[in-house]
């Protein structure tokens, strides 16, 4: 184990959480135990994050592609995140996190929303570890909103074509005021972003660890922010 740089921290680390299903399946287990045991694993990395002096960390919950799985499975994921939020809340309270969400709750079952809307409140005004779930999260989805949003304020307040900038789209995505993820892991060696932060990824370092997520632990990500600090980080310009 490599000792870490703590004057060089990503400022924010976003992670895709994958291999649930997988980790489940090779314990002969059904896979929704997969996910129980990935809420565990989280449980663990807010809190190193915490403890770290992480400014902010995403994970991406579940995607607005992840409706298409077997209804029980997503109904089961549904229930375990409400349980997350009801069991977890107080203790992220108590240790000065914010909680936001990344995604569009609408669809979302009633008690799901109110549980997660509660957490949001109770935590509004901390100033610790910023802590964002992407939940029915899509990338694509998030910048057609922002598209929206964006034509509609121009409309509104008679802003030529001309005058758009990134700034001014960036205020509508579900991330406004954020900083760019510095770091991307992605859990279970699969080497893609599945519609994950893809305007805010553009300068993102990715770090694709084979450990399954309910498996990832402290360790595996001090290694992966050691690895982040070997990066050499050139954002188009020359050293
Ligand atoms: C990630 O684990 C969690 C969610 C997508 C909700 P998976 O459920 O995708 O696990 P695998 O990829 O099937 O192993
Ligand atoms: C991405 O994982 C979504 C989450 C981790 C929530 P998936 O398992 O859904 O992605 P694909 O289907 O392998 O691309
Ligand atoms: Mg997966």
């Amino acid at each position: 184990m490599h000792s870490i740089d703590y004057n060089k921290l990503p400022k924010h680390i976003a992670i895709i959480m994958d291999g649930n299903g997988r980790w489940a399946t090779k314990k002969m287990l059904p896979r929704v135990m997969g996910h129980k045991a990935g809420l565990e694993a989280l449980r663990g990395i807010v809190k190193a994050c915490s403890d770290i002096g992480i400014k902010v960390l995403t994970v991406y919950a579940f995607s607005t592609e992840n409706w298409n799985r077997p209804s029980d499975e997503v109904s089961f994921l549904m229930k375990l995140l409400v349980d997350y939020m009801r069991k977890e809340t107080a203790e992220l309270h108590k240790n000065n996190v914010r909680i936001k969400i990344l995604g569009d709750l609408s669809p979302m079952p009633d008690m799901t929303g109110k549980e997660i809307n509660d957490a949001l409140k109770l935590t509004q005004n901390n100033n610790g570890l910023q802590f964002n779930i992407a939940l029915n999260y899509g990338g694509r989805a998030e910048i057609i909103k922002a598209c929206k949003a964006l034509l509609s304020e121009a409309l509104s307040k008679n802003i030529s074509i001309d005058a758009i900038e990134d700034t001014m789209f960036e205020k509508h995505l579900y991330t406004e005021g954020d900083i760019d993820p510095d770091l991307i892991i992605r859990t279970s060696g699969e080497q893609r972003l599945s519609n994950f932060l893809l305007w805010q990824s553009a300068y993102s370092e990715f770090i694709f660890p084979e450990k399954l997520w309910p498996d990832f632990g402290k360790e595996d990500l001090l290694n992966a922010i050691y690895q982040y600090q070997s990066r050499d980080r050139r954002f188009g310009a020359l050293k």
